[in-house]
């Protein structure tokens, strides 16, 4: 595999957070004043002018800096030389729904992979005024701090987060079994709207552990490698190893894995929920 050295990595992550920045900027503009909302192929997928501004934003940058390698953009699709082994997998607006609502959780989401593996992971929260930035063998940061994932060992005393991909209304699979079984299990699951947001706030301590299916590259690419290097595990929901394209991604403080891996695998079904409780 390609190994870029630390200073090729900080000069990606510098310009990483060049864009998130400005992308945000634009964001904090809007904020409140979002119009111009349309729905893209499924009820409920949203995409507004906020969107589409912070998305031009992030691509001038990296364009202008890596010309020669690939972006993979939510909104404009493949862009630049998409045989590079270097691909900017970005997300202007995560968390897009909650935005449309005014409901402050939202972040910009930046990764680099390189030969498919994430490398380098940039995201900004403009509400927190957050700026989480990671690189391969480099470590985690918050605001130029070190962060680092929780110690929390045992389901019974984590929070967790999730969410529900688009596609909910079509398919059985679509995480409500899961989700009544681990707040059964746990002290709590959220659920924030923001994929990136989940997976920085597991790096930094926040929750313990993170699970989703239905998701894109842009969605986790950045989060995924703050993660690990906060000391946290990434992988399939069985444990085994992690397949972006799979779009089902567990994400913990590494002390949680197993027990978490194994509740998501062995989750009754919703009707078995009567019984329980009655
Ligand atoms: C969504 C958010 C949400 C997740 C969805 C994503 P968007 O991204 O990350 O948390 O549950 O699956 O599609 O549409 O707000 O960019
Ligand atoms: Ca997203
Ligand atoms: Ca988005």
């Amino acid at each position: 595999m390609l190994e870029p050295s630390a200073k090729q990595l900080q000069i990606f992550l510098d310009i990483a957070s060049e864009a998130v920045l400005s992308a945000g900027a634009i964001l904090q503009d809007y904020w409140g004043n979002v119009q111009a909302i349309e729905e893209k192929g499924r009820s409920g997928d949203l995409v507004t002018e906020a969107d589409k501004k912070a998305e031009a934003v992030l691509i001038h940058v990296l364009q202008t800096h890596f010309s020669e390698h690939g972006i993979l953009a939510e909104e404009s699709g493949k862009l630049g030389d998409t045989q590079s082994p270097y691909l900017w997998a970005i997300d202007p607006l995560d968390g897009t729904t909650n935005f449309a609502h005014a409901y402050p959780l939202s972040t910009v989401s930046v990764g680099l992979l390189i030969e498919k593996v994430p490398v380098v992971g940039v995201v900004y929260d403009p509400f927190r005024n957050e700026l989480f930035r990671a690189a391969k063998g480099l470590g985690a940061t918050c605001n130029r701090r070190p962060i680092q994932v929780s110690q929390t060992s045992e389901l019974s005393k984590s929070l967790l987060v999730t969410g529900f991909a688009y596609d909910r209304r079509e398919t059985t699979d679509n995480n409500y079994a899961e989700f009544c079984y681990l707040t059964h299990l746990t002290q709590g699951v959220r659920r924030s709207g923001s994929a990136a947001l989940d997976l920085v706030n597991v790096a930094c301590g926040r929750l313990d552990g993170y699970w989703e299916r239905g998701i894109k590259p842009w969605d986790m690419a950045a989060g995924i490698v703050l993660v690990e290097e906060a000391g946290g595990k990434v992988s399939a929901y069985d444990g085994s190893s992690f397949i972006l394209e799979s779009g089902r991604i567990l994400a913990t403080n590494g002390k949680l894995h197993n027990s978490l891996s194994e509740a998501l695998q062995k989750t009754p079904s919703l009707a078995s929920w009567d019984k329980e409780i009655s």
